[in-house]
């Protein structure tokens, strides 16, 4: 029960973040957090009346138990970080300086504080010639533990996206913004349940091995996958609501940057809607860069 209550307080911390203020509820995980209330909540206290199946809640009605807490505030790991990194890439060609980072990054005694024991610190794949590079914003579970960004079930949806545009996982690179799994206070030493979104602190150490990355490889455009990563991207504080910034073209590190929805928000709301929205972004890409457009392509969400 742990591990699902865990999964509904990540998604709920998730959506919060990505702007989403209220969320329909499964009659399954209403079951749970009733369950959990319940066990959570001292006798004396009235356990409040379960919400209907269909009910709406807002994005953070629930009261994570201490193991699993979901801080509001930044936790304090991000004030005890030291100044970010300076990389001065080698000389060489792209693999050599490719992998130099990797070793540099690997090797980071601040990344290396941060990652549970068990766990890896990550930093990004795929083609060091790719034209495209794909960010998220923080690895997960499934991350962690082998060393590779999006490797869990978005990475699954991320992996189908690619397909769909008519490329290979491998024709692209694919970075996050952290080499760290965000911790959640009482996890440093053994199993987290869920995810929370990494500090503007956590992403503004990391990100100069993301711009190294880009550097090294030099696409000719970046997509930044959902709120967060986008945030670490523009800037802390340039928009509200993904919906503002998504679809369009922004800069980063001289290069066109395109915002979508992150995929883990699709496999969350896995609406028709969601999907044509994500696509339409994937199209713009395709566009940019180039790559033939089939009809089927051009018309797969339309009149979904
Ligand atoms: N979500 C991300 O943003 N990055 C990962 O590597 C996995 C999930």
């Amino acid at each position: 029960m742990r591990r699902s209550l865990a999964a509904i307080t990540s998604e709920l911390q998730r959506l919060k973040a990505e702007g989403i203020r209220t969320v329909s509820i499964s009659d399954e995980s209403v079951a749970l957090l009733r369950r959990a209330l319940a066990k959570s909540i001292p006798p004396a206290v009235t356990t409040p009346p379960a919400p209907s199946a269909d009910a709406r809640l807002t994005a953070a009605p629930v009261k994570p138990t201490p193991a699993q807490d979901v801080p509001a505030a930044a936790p304090k790991v991000a004030s005890n970080l030291p100044p970010a990194p300076v990389v001065k890439l080698p000389d060489g060609d792209k693999a050599a300086r490719w992998s130099a980072l990797r070793e540099l990054v690997l090797a980071d005694a601040t990344c290396r504080a941060n990652v549970r024991s068990g766990s890896q610190v990550v930093f990004g794949v795929g083609n060091l010639d790719a034209r495209i590079m794909f960010i998220g914003d923080a690895p997960g579970a499934e991350e962690e533990e082998q060393g590779e960004p999006f490797v869990g079930p978005a990475g699954q949806l991320l992996t189908k996206m690619i397909a769909g545009m008519g490329l290979a996982r491998s024709d692209v690179y694919i970075g996050n913004l952290m080499n760290w799994r965000p911790q959640m206070p009482g996890a440093a030493g053994g199993v987290q349940y869920g995810n929370r979104p990494p500090t503007a602190a956590e992403m503004a150490y990391c990100q100069p091995y993301l711009t190294a990355q880009i550097e090294v490889v030099a696409p000719e455009l970046i997509v930044a996958l959902g709120k967060t990563a986008a945030e670490g991207l523009l800037g802390p504080g340039t928009f509200r609501t993904l919906g503002e910034v998504r679809g369009q073209w922004h800069t980063f590190a001289g290069r066109p940057l395109m915002v979508t929805y992150h995929p883990s928000y699709v496999l969350r709301t896995p609406t028709n809607q969601n999907k044509r929205l994500i696509w339409e972004d994937l199209l713009k890409v395709m566009e940019k860069t180039g790559l033939a457009i089939s009809d089927r392509q051009r018309g797969y969400f339309l009149g979904k």
